[in-house]
């Protein structure tokens, strides 16, 4: 990766201080109440860049592919995650690959980037088979019942079985069971930052997870996990290895990191695909084609590319990270209004994914305008559902092989449809949920 050394200021910036407009202070209190409904209309009433003032801080809503490349990219050396859902992630978490900055992060990421890299990941698709197909076979007895399933839960569940045995391997029964119970009661505390309980759950996880770390230490054997690839990396400009309390903040911030943005990614696929028939008919028939009845590998998804299309199309509408924040280190210009250091900057990929400029009916679900054919010419940067530049998700195509090995596992035996007469928004928490229970019946 190549990215700027040094941070870029505006040529004069004093002189400038022009202020982007901003709503009046009622439309404020939308913000606390629908943040997705707050964004998307002040983006549309005000433009693309927007400032507002959520106490005690200063924030500007940034709304254009060339302000976010700005931010994320080109000067994104101002820029640091210094934001409080950020400071209460490492406080809850420790000071992870998600949250670190400067030198640190640097390092870190330097020490992750192998572990995900795609020859380590290629070797993870029989496991996600083998655990999506275990997902079908539980479901025989719904459908035998004429029970419609609840699709979030069940996409949780099956990504938290993923995500442990990616981490850990497979062999580590009981406590990796353990693991996946805690988070799942964790992610409910969540949405309360200060909850007690999450502050309890987030101790009784790392208590698990440096145990798993100790266990694997004293008879190591590469198993082909992340944990493995993380015990055995070393530093290339040190020689040095992560130690226990390193390992155990990494690996915390990979299972809070991944494991819900992929079910969520995974929930609103089969929501929209139960909402556009022509869509599923399309998806079904591409993987019956390509697969002919055999369950899917790593290597099969280069002949799938619809189910491609369908999850860059899903990202679009209903992007897990919904909204990603930076605080500005000294002063800088965005579109030429002034930015103040300490200013927070809020890029809203929901509402940046349906800007009008950029996206032709933009709440019309389409996975063709995402063909190579429909992309060229588009600002990338109106399109950042893993973030961009060098902070960007370094578990995007994890999180992707993983969705798509799933969607063609459950096809190959259920479609699933909505049951009739939900209305279903989006409810922004720590990512992107539906408002309630996704019950969805199964047929073969
Ligand atoms: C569909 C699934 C996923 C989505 C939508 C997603 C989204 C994102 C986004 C938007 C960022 C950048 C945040 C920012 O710039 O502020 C990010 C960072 C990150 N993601 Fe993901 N992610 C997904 C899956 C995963 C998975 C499977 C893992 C790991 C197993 C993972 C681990 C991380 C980590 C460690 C970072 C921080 C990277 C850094 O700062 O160097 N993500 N993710």
């Amino acid at each position: 990766m190549d990215f700027p050394q040094s941070i870029s200021q505006p040529n004069n910036p004093s002189s400038a201080r022009r202020l982007p407009p901003a709503p009046t202070s009622a439309s404020i209190r939308e913000l606390v109440r629908d943040p997705l409904k707050f964004f998307v209309s002040i983006a549309s009433e005000y433009g693309d860049i927007v400032c507002y003032r959520p106490a005690p801080d200063t924030a500007y809503l940034i709304n254009h592919p060339d302000f976010v490349r700005h931010v994320l990219v080109d000067n994104n050396r101002n820029y640091t995650k210094g934001t409080s859902s950020n400071q209460m992630f490492n406080k809850v978490v420790g000071e992870g690959l998600l949250t670190s900055e400067g030198e640190t992060w640097r390092k870190q990421r330097r020490m992750m980037q192998p572990a995900f890299h795609h020859t380590r990941l290629e070797k993870l698709d029989g496991m996600i088979v083998e655990a999506a197909q275990s997902t079908v076979e539980r479901w025989e007895r719904f459908y035998a019942d004429d029970q419609p399933v609840d699709i979030a839960r069940e996409m949780a569940a099956l990504t938290m079985t993923v995500t442990t045995r990616a981490l850990f391997g497979v062999d580590l029964g009981d406590e990796v069971r353990e693991v996946g119970e805690i988070v799942n009661r964790a992610a409910s505390y969540l949405e309360k930052p200060s909850h007690p309980r999450l502050i309890q759950s987030a101790a009784e996880l790392s208590d698990v997870v440096k145990r798993i770390i100790q266990q694997r230490k004293r008879d190591f054997k590469d198993g082909g996990d992340l944990l493995s690839s993380l015990i055995l990396v070393r530093d290339e400009k040190t020689g040095a290895a992560m130690d226990d309390e390193q390992l155990r903040t990494q690996i915390m911030t990979l299972i809070l990191a991944g494991y819900e943005t992929t079910a969520s990614a995974l929930t609103w696929t089969w929501y929209l695909l139960s909402q556009n028939l022509r869509a599923l008919d399309h998806l079904r028939r591409d993987v019956r084609e390509a697969l002919n009845g055999r369950p899917p590998r790593y290597a099969d998804l280069d002949n799938l590319p619809y189910a491609q299309l369908v999850l860059d199309e899903s990202l679009r509408l209903f992007p897990p990270a919904w909204t990603l924040g930076r605080r500005a280190i000294v002063e800088d210009e965005i579109g030429g209004y002034y930015v103040a250091p300490n200013t927070i900057i809020a890029i809203c990929t929901y509402a940046l994914h349906r800007h009008p400029v950029f996206w032709d009916r933009p709440e019309v679900f389409d996975p063709e305008r995402f063909s190579p054919q429909n992309s060229m010419g588009r600002n990338k940067f109106a399109y950042v559902p893993f973030g961009a530049g060098p902070r960007q998700c370094i578990g995007n195509n994890f999180g992707l092989m993983e969705a798509a090995l799933v969607l063609a596992c459950i096809l190959q035996r259920f479609e699933l449809h909505l049951i009739p007469g939900m209305d279903v928004q989006p409810q922004p928490l720590f990512v992107l949920r539906p408002n309630r229970d996704l019950m969805m019946s199964l047929h073969p």
